[in-house]
């Protein structure tokens, strides 16, 4: 089949080749890819970490054409999306059937492509947070992947949201239009905040250390990742409790380990499909264009969610 594969040899690190069609387990369907989407840690982890030859790529969607011997997950011709380690970037995927969610027949798999790592990660980070209805919300890295999901999320579920960016006079109607109440940058600028009850931290360094001190009594950060890579580096006080900040926690993400993901999934699709919450695609094109998606990503110019067709024709093996 045809695949991108890494290859370091190569400017962009990736190659469209061909690879052994994926042999599906007895729990696991087999889906012909319509469409994948391009996360952060696709590019830090499967491609720049990933030994040549590999098969990038965690989230697809497409359409099921081989079910799963035992039974599980649905039948032959099922539009779904999928969740798994790599492989996704490709013209077919193995998939366990606890990390797909069979999607609305008329969803745009472009759009259910972006729902598994970006809007999953925001999800069951704010479930993370606890109850949202009348609470207060910080989300860092809101211009990204999951922020933007984030913000979205946090605010469909009632709670006041601020968003934090590098840019605020790019992002700031964009952010504001999306639910945020406020839009603010780092460093410096959460200061005059008044305390929050949750923050879905994605930026980390500087940016984790000032989300930490807006929490309020109770208040939990998620810590999901480090979009800067950035070290932390607290002050001895901290981690002390003082007036109004009791009690505080800072929550370790793994998304993959989350609960139910293909629950999530399958909500978050038809939140999607329904128009109620917008997936944000600013890049949308051929594979045999992706090197542009993942140069953007990598420069902070992508703004939104980037995501990849694998079936236009003419597209080039080897
Ligand atoms: N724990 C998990 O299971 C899990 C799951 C998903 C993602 N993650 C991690 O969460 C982080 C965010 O993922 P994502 O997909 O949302 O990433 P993304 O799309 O690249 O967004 C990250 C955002 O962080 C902001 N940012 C601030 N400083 C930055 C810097 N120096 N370099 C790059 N971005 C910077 C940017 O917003 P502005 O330009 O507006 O400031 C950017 O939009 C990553 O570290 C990823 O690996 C973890």
């Amino acid at each position: 089949m045809r695949a991108i594969v890494v290859d370091h040899s190569m400017p962009d690190g990736f190659r469209i080749g061909t690879v052994p069609d994926p042999v599906p387990g007895p729990g696991q369907a087999l889906v012909a890819v319509k469409a994948f989407s391009v996360n952060n840690g696709d590019v830090v982890d499967n491609i720049d970490a990933a030994p040549d030859g590999s098969v990038p790529g965690w989230e697809a969607a497409g359409v099921v054409v081989q079910e799963a011997a035992d039974g599980s997950g649905p039948p032959v011709g099922a539009p779904v999306t999928t969740f798994g380690w790599n492989g996704a970037w490709a013209a077919l995927r193995a998939v366990d059937t606890t990390h797909l969610a069979e999607i609305p027949a008329d969803a745009d798999l472009g759009a259910a492509a972006t729902i598994p790592i970006a809007a999953g990660t925001a999800l069951a980070a704010l479930n993370r947070i606890g109850p949202l209805l009348g609470r207060r919300v910080l989300v860092t890295g809101a211009t990204g992947g999951v922020g933007r999901f984030a913000v979205q999320l946090a605010r469909l579920g009632g709670a006041d949201v601020t968003a934090v960016t590098g840019n605020p006079g790019r992002n700031g109607d964009m952010l504001r239009d999306l639910g945020a109440s406020e839009v603010v940058t780092t460093p410096g600028g959460t200061a005059a905040m008044g305390a929050v009850d949750g923050v879905v931290e994605t930026v980390g360094g500087p940016t984790l250390v000032e989300s930490f001190a807006t929490l309020g009594r109770d208040g939990t950060l998620v810590a999901v990742g480090s979009a800067s890579q950035k070290p932390a580096t607290f002050a001895p006080d901290a981690f002390l409790s003082r007036p109004g900040q009791d009690n505080r926690s800072i929550a370790t993400f793994f998304m993959p380990e989350a609960a139910d993901i293909a629950r999530g999934m399958g909500w978050l699709a038809q939140a999607a499909a329904d128009g109620r919450i917008d997936p944000g695609i600013a890049w949308c094109s051929g594979w045999e264009d992706l090197g542009d998606a993942v140069s953007r990503l990598r420069e902070r110019r992508l703004g939104g969610k980037a995501v990849a067709t694998v079936d236009l024709p003419g597209v080039q093996e080897d």
